[in-house]
């Protein structure tokens, strides 16, 4: 197995000017011009590698490559969207990994015997809509279709009219939920986002399994007054009580596992003036672990605590579930092969976990699921420092393709 180092490594340049940012980071949210200028570029250069391109309802493209044999197909690929002034390489390396394995593939004459189908899926993030692993929640049939209608972005726009606007075609949605044994595997190749494999000098890793994360919006409600007029015993100020809350979310997690996170990462005051007590704070909450009842249990405090504080500073409000993945273990099938295709070319196959949230943790609910990881510099991601050489994006896909050819014969 060959893959073009270059090819690949070209492409991921390409694909930084869409949402580039003034400080080198990436802004593409899901469903916005630059993210759909970023999937018509990939969608183009499948066409150019001759594979059959289609895109489902709700935004997310695929390419596939025949095999001799009809049946089942692998599934391989990952998201163009990002953060807000994210880095290049979340998403887009597994895209174009994708590509490049079924490219080289053709190229080469390597006809699989059964077929692979690359897919960019649509609103992995939830940096838009506050629902994260958008597009294979649609292809699982999984997304809460209601949501089509009730959910909007910051700008208040509604998730319908914004796949609407991209072109898609939302009222059929439903149609994006494939049929039972479409897919007999899903294998993503993504950036690692943290420093595991750089502190063991590995170029790639394999993922043992993917963390699980509730994210929760919660909102305090206040009085506003006059900031230098009201006196200090007399105000119902949301914010000192977001700051408590923040601080619990904190020694919750670290009070909890190693594998435990929680993030609060946005936090708004309504009206927002330095010279106004707010009368409304919101703020999101974001906690993951590989193991769900720790997770769960985690949320918990962090649930009994704000409930706590909000009675003691007289306030009201409420936090709400927004959005759930369940942690999953990687298939134990999938990663003998994957360390055997590691091991044949030469590689270490190195186990971690995963953090990060990502689609897989859907897709396993229709068919079995394997990740590689590639070293990031410093562990950085979601910022604009994040890096990943372009050699360790050829490992990568080398790995991916070996893994894709062993897997579909
Ligand atoms: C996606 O990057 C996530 O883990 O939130
Ligand atoms: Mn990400
Ligand atoms: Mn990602």
């Amino acid at each position: 197995m060959q893959i073009n180092a270059q090819r690949v490594n070209e492409r991921l340049q390409c694909l930084s000017q869409f949402g580039r940012t003034a400080d080198g980071g990436v802004t593409r949210y899901a469903l916005s011009p630059e993210e759909k200028a970023a999937t018509d570029t990939v969608a183009g250069w499948m066409r150019q590698a001759g594979l059959e391109v289609r895109r489902d309802a709700v935004g997310n493209l695929f390419g596939r490559l025949a095999g001799r044999e009809d049946g089942p197909a692998l599934l391989t690929g990952s998201h163009l969207d990002s953060v807000p002034n994210g880095g290049h390489y979340d998403g887009p390396a597994g895209v174009l990994g994708a590509l490049e394995a079924l490219e080289s593939m053709k190229e080469q004459g390597l006809v699989p015997t059964r077929p692979i189908e690359m897919v960019s899926l649509m609103g992995e993030e939830g940096s838009r809509f506050p629902h994260g692993l958008m597009g294979s929640s649609f292809v699982t049939g999984s997304f809460p279709y209601e949501h089509l209608q009730e959910m909007t972005d910051r700008q208040g726009v509604r998730l319908f009219d914004a796949l609407q606007a991209y072109g898609a075609n939302p009222g059929d949605a439903k149609s994006a939920a494939v049929t039972e044994g479409a897919y007999s595997a899903y294998v993503e190749m993504h950036i690692e986002q943290s420093g595991l494999l750089e502190s063991r000098d590995l170029p790639v890793g394999i993922v043992s399994g993917i963390a699980g994360m509730r994210q929760l919006q919660g909102v305090i409600r206040g009085r506003a007054e006059h900031a230098g007029a009201c006196p200090m015993n007399l105000r119902l100020d949301p914010m000192p009580a977001a700051a408590e809350i923040i601080l619990e979310v904190e020694r919750a997690a670290r009070e909890s596992d190693p594998a435990t996170r929680a993030t609060v990462g946005f936090v708004t005051a309504k009206p927002g003036a330095a010279n106004v007590i707010p009368a409304e704070v919101a703020l999101s909450f974001d906690i993951r672990d590989l193991d769900g009842d720790r997770r769960d249990a985690c949320l918990e405090r962090v649930r009994r605590y704000f409930d706590a504080i909000l009675k003691r500073r007289g306030l009201s409000g409420e936090m709400v579930l927004q959005h759930t993945s369940t942690p999953i273990r990687c298939d134990a099938g999938l990663v003998n092969v994957m360390s055997e295709a590691a091991e044949a070319l030469g590689m270490e196959p190195y186990q971690l976990p995963s953090g990060a949230v990502h689609d897989g943790a859907n897709i396993a609910e229709i068919c079995p699921v394997a990740m590689i990881f590639l070293r990031s510099r410093a562990g950085l991601s979601h910022c604009p420092q994040e890096y990943t050489s372009p050699e360790d994006v050829a490992a990568g896909t080398l790995l991916l393709a070996e893994t894709l050819w062993r897997l579909s014969n």
